[in-house]
């Protein structure tokens, strides 16, 4: 097994599922300050005025809490949760199934929601705006179109390409926000929730370690410490000391930035194959054995944030902190 892969995997392991690390209200979940400040007092205002919370789009990098969110949002609405995926709906008929069935106040969460076909999408137009949604009936000569109303409901859509979404779609959505890397300090806090959790104490030090080297990503955080954990109890430490936090990580092939393989062929195969770009995303995915949407979605977003790579019109470069991060002279 390919220990590094998994660790961004944007595939929902079990693990990740592990509801008790999930938090359940606005109160736990931290960071994100701006959009939990902004949501608290959209949910609280639309409860006082007892009416459907306004239809939500939240988008980002994978691992950041969108789910999650999902979830809060219905918890304090004091409502159910209903879940689906853009792509996991292939018919008009599933959706409007979906749709009929739903309850008043029912949050419905699309997870993909850039991956709803377009004829699907439209069904959602009329349902979003005027809670109703237009069948049509009938065989062949006799086809006459029906609406059928439905509940007021509060629709949560979350995607890792927003640019991807119509712009009808997204221009439906009443509260639409940005989910951003978490700080160092945040994603200590998290992993300090965790570490409870699983009633495995870490020391400071070694919270710090693991939130510096989790990608400013709360997932990959809960997934490294369970791997350090792994060391840690085989070793029979009672604690985790930021040695072993250290040692597991390495053996992880997690580095310093919290690169991990796969950031490591990105950033070595542009400065080896492509003299440090430009390099359009096709071309080094091709060469490194990755797909071009995984490195948008996936690994592009941090390195781009850490300052790592740059777009340009012509492709990605390199940085210079990049040779400096792995000692490599720039002018050969
Ligand atoms: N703000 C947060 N505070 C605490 N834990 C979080 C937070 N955001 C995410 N997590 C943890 O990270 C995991 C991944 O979050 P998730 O909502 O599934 O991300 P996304 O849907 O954006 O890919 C969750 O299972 C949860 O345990
Ligand atoms: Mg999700």
């Amino acid at each position: 097994m390919d220990s590094n892969r998994d660790v961004l995997d944007t595939h929902q392991l079990l693990e990740d599922e592990d509801s008790q690390l999930r938090p359940q209200l606005f109160d736990e979940y931290i960071g994100q300050q701006d959009l939990k400040d902004n949501l608290r007092v959209f949910v609280g205002a639309a409860k006082m005025r007892d009416e459907s919370l306004d239809h939500v789009l939240l988008y980002g990098p994978p691992g950041l809490g969108k789910t999650t969110m999902s979830m809060i949002i219905a918890n304090e609405m004091g409502t159910h949760l209903k879940t689906t995926t853009g792509p996991s709906i292939e018919k008009t008929g599933d959706l409007v199934a979906i749709l009929t069935a739903l309850e008043p106040g029912d949050v419905l969460f699309i997870d993909e929601i850039h991956r709803l076909n377009k004829v699907i999408e439209e069904i959602l137009y009329p349902a979003m705006e005027d809670f109703c949604v237009d069948v049509v009936i009938g065989k062949e000569a006799s086809t006459r179109s029906v609406r059928i109303d439905l509940p007021p409901f509060t629709l949560v859509g979350a995607t890792t390409r927003a640019g991807d979404l119509s712009a009808p779609l997204r221009d439906r959505f009443g509260i639409v926000s940005k989910l951003e890397y978490y700080s160092d300090e945040d994603l200590g806090k998290i992993i300090e929730r965790t570490s409870r959790v699983y009633q495995m104490e870490m020391e400071q030090e070694a919270v710090l370690e693991l939130a510096k080297r989790s990608r400013g990503t709360p997932r990959i955080a809960n997934r490294l410490f369970r791997r350090v954990r792994d060391f840690a109890q085989y070793n029979n430490d009672d604690i985790i000391t930021s040695h072993r936090t250290e040692e597991a990580l390495t053996k992880l092939k997690v580095d310093h930035l919290g690169l991990d393989d796969v950031d490591h062929k990105y950033l070595l195969g542009i400065i080896h194959r492509f003299q440090g770009g430009p390099v359009g995303v096709e071309a080094l995915a091709a060469s490194i054995g990755e797909e071009p949407m995984t490195l948008e979605d996936v690994y592009e977003p941090y390195l781009l944030q850490k300052g790592l790579i740059k777009r340009t019109p012509r492709g990605r470069i390199v940085t210079d902190l990049v040779y400096q991060h792995f000692g490599i002279n720039r002018e050969s």
